[in-house]
């Protein structure tokens, strides 16, 4: 087999860099581990940034979003049992959040690559990636018990976390930057429709949560908890227990509660690689970097990274240039590392923290009073969520 881009992955990342790419007439064959109806039922992320969204209607693939989506001027930061709203429309001029889960954008994707009749090929073995320092990578790999060896120009590592190309690269030739928290999300989806038009970041002396939604019927509802917690020892009793008492509120606030039908436990880490590239590798998404969930980032930079991918690949296939190439890391970086620092703050002032003391505490609530109660503070807020310029 011969391509011009072979894409290990079919998360977000990989399958929206096959997509810009097949709309710039470039080639691209995907690689990924699991089977189709895994990585279609496989529950992640579910907030889009207004860019995000953008790019998938501008792009063909966003008919059902607009359709079954749901828009969010703002979202509610709840401490000491009161709310205060951060409005996006009065403090980015308009700009807006979009829920429409991760699962939903893979389907389309794939829906849209198949229907093309493209190259993806579902549940391969033992995938290896070779010669990427000189001008002939490939990739090997087992399918349908066949070994197989694609001949490309590049490889694109979009294989997330846990995934082949980052640890193929040479020692030495990136380096690594991390920070481990003592928490993970408990992750529920439950059948009741949610508590509150927009999602809902509550402090509290137990713990963070988070509310937010699916669809008008659907709930998804977050608590922190310690990073080596069994979910086992999570009934659904204790969840909605834990979950009333941290989301309490003075007035008209009441918990709508359902059945769960999907739970797990998700640790949370920041992690960088420097630089992004090597050679004719380039890595995009959770293969290069991971951000905790608390900013809502990781699959909109994962998207924001194969955008540039994509500008490089065009200049060089129109071209023979490689200056966006090139530069394809240093642009990429600029972005993830604002995008770590968001999420890092958000994380840090809504969570407790094993060392936390009464200091600590006394400060997270000076932080939140400040950033609802100063305009500037507020829209430094707004202004990441919703998502930074892209370049
Ligand atoms: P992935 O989605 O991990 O895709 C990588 C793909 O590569 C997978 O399909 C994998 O099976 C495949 N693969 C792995 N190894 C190989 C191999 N050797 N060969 C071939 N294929 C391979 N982000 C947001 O933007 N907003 C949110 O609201 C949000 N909420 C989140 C909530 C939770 C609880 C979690 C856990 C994450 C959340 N995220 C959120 C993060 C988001 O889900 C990820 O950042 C996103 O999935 C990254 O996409 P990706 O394509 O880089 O990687
Ligand atoms: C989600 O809807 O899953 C979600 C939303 C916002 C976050 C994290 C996750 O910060």
């Amino acid at each position: 087999m011969r391509t011009q881009i072979g894409i290990v992955g079919a998360g977000p990342a990989g399958l929206v860099l096959a997509h810009l790419l097949h709309l710039q007439g470039i080639e691209s064959v995907v690689l990924e581990t699991r089977t189709r109806k895994y990585i279609e039922e496989r529950v992640r992320a579910g907030l889009l940034e207004q860019g995000t969204v953008d790019l998938l209607i501008e792009t063909g693939v966003g008919e059902r979003l607009k359709r079954e989506c749901l828009t969010h001027h703002g979202i509610e930061l709840r401490f000491n049992r009161r709310g205060h709203r951060i409005d996006f429309d009065d403090l980015t001029g308009g700009k807006t959040v979009t829920i429409y889960a991760q699962q939903e954008v893979v389907k389309d994707l794939v829906e849209a690559r198949l229907a093309a009749n493209l190259p993806i090929l579902f549940d391969v073995e033992n995938v290896t990636v070779h010669d990427f320092d000189d001008a002939s990578p490939s990739i090997r790999f087992r399918s349908s018990g066949k070994e197989e060896t694609i001949h490309c120009d590049f490889i694109a590592g979009c294989d997330g976390s846990h995934g082949v190309c980052r640890p193929s690269l040479p020692p030495g030739a990136i380096a690594e930057f991390s920070r481990e928290y003592p928490f993970g999300w408990l992750g529920i989806l439950a059948e009741a429709p949610p508590s509150s038009d927009e999602l809902v970041y509550c402090y509290h002396d137990r713990g963070f949560a988070l509310l937010t939604m699916r669809t008008k019927q659907i709930s998804r509802l977050y608590l922190q908890v310690p990073h080596d917690e069994d979910i086992d020892g999570w009934s659904d009793d204790r969840i909605w227990s834990e979950l009333r008492q941290r989301t309490a509120a003075d007035g008209d606030w009441k918990l709508s509660e359902g059945r769960i039908f999907q739970k797990n436990i998700a640790p949370m880490h920041s992690f960088v690689v420097e630089p992004m590239q090597y050679g004719r590798m380039f890595l995009a998404g959770d293969a290069a970097h991971i951000v905790p969930p608390t900013g809502a980032k990781g699959l909109n930079l994962a998207v924001a990274d194969v955008r540039i991918m994509a500008q490089g690949f065009a200049e060089f296939f129109r071209t023979g240039k490689t200056s966006l190439l090139d530069r394809y890391s240093e642009t990429c970086l600029r972005r993830v590392w604002k995008a770590q620092r968001f999420s890092w703050w958000m994380t840090s002032m809504l969570h407790r923290f094993d060392t936390d003391n009464a200091f600590d505490r006394r400060r997270q609530i000076a932080e939140l009073d400040y950033v609802t109660s100063s305009r500037a503070a507020r829209t430094t807020l707004a202004e990441n969520y919703v998502g930074l310029p892209w370049d």
